[in-house]
């Protein structure tokens, strides 16, 4: 089951419910080591890289049951904070049980943390926030070892509002002695996320949602019940979907308040949106608009978690649309794939991709070959005419719980094989 076959040219229409969010289940389920109780994460959702941060934390002790509604963690008999699974070197977000061990227990030995395949991605971030706060890094055998006699708190500025970097230093400083201030932070809601459950667990933690907050160390922290928010690349992937292929469609639960950005460029691709308590209405022009420059940028800018769907849809955009990636190099590699499906595009130095959009892409076989980039293969092959084969879908079920399910439900021809 690694491969997705499309009938493509089918307008989307109809509802679906948006899952819980990834990058807002991952350092949360990481945090639950930090409290020696049980914690419930309801809507957490189910998808491979959830699965292998619980084996991660079963691994370390963790006793972990899926309800029908979520899951609990029981983090109170972990002791060691050593984890030698090769899923470490498949997850970057792994990275984050470095801050969430380094407060439990002190010490961590792991393996250099991976993820998508999208360009260097180096820790120089994560490393240096923690050394400031008496943590001490050496390399052995080629695996991290980190460990702090005394954890103390320290005022951090980072110089780039790293994701990752933001959730280990909140992970690690609510559990250090004194106050933590780490200016610079990044903004994204699942950062508001982790903030929120920590809260909940007990910690102290202000400045929430803006880019300076102040941690108070040393808090006892209890087991807490606490929802994870659904998830704003989800729910951006079957928007523009409906952009690229027309339509009418209920995206329910959608968290569109962290959405601006994604539901202005998806205005200027012609959609017409309606907000309201039930989630995001969106009405599709026949053919998208062309976009004179999407530009990717740390939240509340454009995500570059939506910056392939936006290239697929711009693809097909009556003119030229420019695409800027400014996070990562190296996301640009479904390039050639939608070359072979159709599309006129042009790479002008490493960071910018010149669309001229075409009529209609036309089905091909393309390979996913990172998780972001494989759910835009399916996007373009649900606006292709003729069938479209998506091999490499492991990728996408990494952060998709059900991609084939989903787009049925909006009448798409779409079938896993
Ligand atoms: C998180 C998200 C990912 C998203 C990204 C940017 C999770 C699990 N993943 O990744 O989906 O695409 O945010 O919104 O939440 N960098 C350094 N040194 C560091 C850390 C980062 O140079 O120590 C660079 C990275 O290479 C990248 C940029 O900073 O160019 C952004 O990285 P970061 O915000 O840390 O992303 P992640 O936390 O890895």
């Amino acid at each position: 089951m690694d491969s997705i076959l499309i009938q493509g040219g089918v307008a989307l229409q109809g509802k679906v419910r948006i899952q819980g969010s990834k990058n807002a289940s991952l350092p949360i389920l990481a945090a639950t080591l930090l409290v020696r109780e049980s914690s419930f994460i309801r809507n957490c959702p189910r998808i491979r890289d959830v699965y292998s941060m619980i084996s991660l934390l079963r691994s370390l002790g963790c006793s972990v049951n899926w309800q029908e509604n979520g899951v609990y963690v029981d983090s109170s008999a972990v002791t060691k904070g050593e984890i030698g699974s090769e899923a470490v070197t498949g997850m970057r977000s792994s990275l984050c049980l470095l801050g969430a061990l380094i407060g439990r227990c002190g010490q961590v030995v792991m393996e250099y943390p991976g993820g998508c395949v999208i360009g260097e991605r180096p820790i120089d971030m994560h490393l240096s926030a923690l050394r400031q706060m008496g943590v001490e890094f050496c390399e052995k055998e080629g695996r991290l070892q980190a460990a702090a006699k005394k954890l103390r708190g320290a005022h951090i500025v980072l110089p780039f509002p790293s994701v990752g970097a933001t959730e280990n230093v909140l992970l690690t400083a609510v559990k250090a002695e004194g106050d933590t201030v780490l200016e610079g932070a990044a903004l994204e809601p699942e950062i508001t996320a982790l903030c929120r459950y920590l809260q909940c667990c007990g910690a102290s933690i202000e400045g929430v949602g803006t880019d300076c907050l102040t941690i108070r160390g040393g808090s006892a922290l209890y087991g807490a019940d606490f929802e994870v928010p659904a998830d704003r690349i989800v729910a951006g992937t079957y928007l523009f979907s409906c952009i690229g292929t027309g339509g009418n469609i209920l995206l329910e639960n959608a968290p569109w308040e962290e959405m601006t950005a994604v539901l202005e460029t998806a205005e200027q691709m012609g959609g017409r949106l309606c907000t309201s308590r039930e989630g995001l209405y969106v009405q599709a022009a026949a053919r998208p608009l062309a976009v004179p420059c999407i530009r990717t940028q740390p939240y509340p800018g454009f995500p570059t978690d939506l910056q392939s769907v936006a290239l697929a849809v711009a693809a097909v955009g009556d003119g030229e649309s420019m695409i800027r990636e400014t996070i990562f190099e190296n996301r640009f590699r479904i390039a050639e794939d939608l070359r072979r499906m159709g599309a006129d595009l042009k790479e002008q130095g490493a960071d910018t991709m010149l669309v001229s959009g075409v009529e209609a892409l036309k089905g091909a076989e393309v390979e996913a070959r990172e998780l972001r980039g494989g759910a835009a293969l399916v996007t373009a092959g649900l606006m292709a005419r003729g069938e479209t084969k998506v091999t490499g879908c492991r990728y996408i079920f990494r952060g998709y719980e059900n991609i084939c399910r989903d787009f049925r439900e909006l009448g798409a021809r779409v079938t896993s094989a």
